[in-house]
């Protein structure tokens, strides 16, 4: 059977085509990461100095864990205050409980909110606890909810090995917003180390959609490491579809990829926008 990797469409020769994708290529993840994690001070700095609140999108998975070691250094050492900030996370497994070692509300207050000031009712995570019957009922008041705080400023993004952006495995159209999915094997199995077995993994999960992530004022999407670089050059250089969510992130006006060398490894130079930092 054909793997996911192969099921995409013609590679598109964006060199002749003379367009400059934004692609930075950093020295490895970290400072990758720390210029991710200056740009949101940046952000949430400007927005408090003007009165008004900073809206995250946030990720989970091994990649954005340097980018919150960075934010919560510089609350410690730089004064950086989160009072301002309303965050909105992209997924969450389902079923899975709030304290469960592999949930993403666990993650995200081990990793970033036990450590800052954040305001606890400024944060929203999918939960993974909701009853079945009341799922699209949820969905649409998350949707709701980030309209009403002003939208996502900035949403942080990794890519999955199947091309996906929060859970929107291959399938997930343009139009996607917050719902119910169906988590694939190739995912699953990646996720199978966090939960000790293939079969404890959940098959589904609640995620924010291509248009609810497309939405955002601008997009920063981290992938570092060899085991990337394929999904990282398709992402870029297939033909835009649902095969592979994260290709659509092209139409967007103000997306960047920041990656390593190994998560680079496939792109031609004449890919990047800006010279190796
Ligand atoms: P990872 O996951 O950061 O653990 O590699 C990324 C993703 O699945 O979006």
């Amino acid at each position: 059977m054909k793997s996911i990797l192969d099921q995409s469409g013609p590679v598109d020769d964006v060199a002749s085509a003379k367009v400059r994708l934004p692609v930075a290529r950093f020295r490895d993840a970290s400072e990758a990461s720390k210029r991710v994690a200056r740009e949101i001070a940046q952000l949430i700095r400007q927005r408090a100095s003007e009165n008004r609140r900073c809206v995250l999108g946030l990720a989970t998975g091994s990649t954005p864990v340097r980018v919150y070691r960075e934010l919560v250094r510089m609350h410690r050492e730089e004064n950086l205050s989160f009072f301002n900030v309303v965050t909105f996370n992209l997924d969450e497994y389902f079923p899975i409980k709030p304290e469960s070692p592999q949930s993403y509300h666990r993650f995200m207050n081990e990793n970033l909110f036990n450590h800052v000031d954040i305001i606890r009712s400024n944060v929203h995570i999918p939960s993974g606890t909701i009853p079945l019957e009341n799922v699209s009922g949820y969905c649409r008041d998350y949707e709701d909810l980030i309209l009403r705080s002003g939208g996502i400023d900035l949403q942080l993004l990794g890519i999955g090995r199947t091309g996906h952006i929060g859970f929107n495995e291959p399938g997930s159209t343009r139009d996607t917003l917050t719902r119910m999915v169906r988590l694939d094997s190739l995912t699953r199995k990646d996720a199978a180390k966090d939960f000790g077995d293939l079969d404890r993994v959940p098959l589904l999960a609640i995620t924010m959609g291509v248009d609810t992530i497309m939405q955002s004022k601008r997009i920063r999407l981290l992938a570092f490491g060899e085991h990337k670089a394929r999904i990282v050059q398709k992402a870029l250089q297939n033909r835009m579809s649902s095969t592979l969510p994260a290709s659509y992130l092209r139409q967007h006006p103000d997306m960047q990829y920041l990656v390593d060398g190994a998560a680079a490894s496939c792109l031609p130079p004449s890919i990047f926008g800006t010279p190796l930092q």
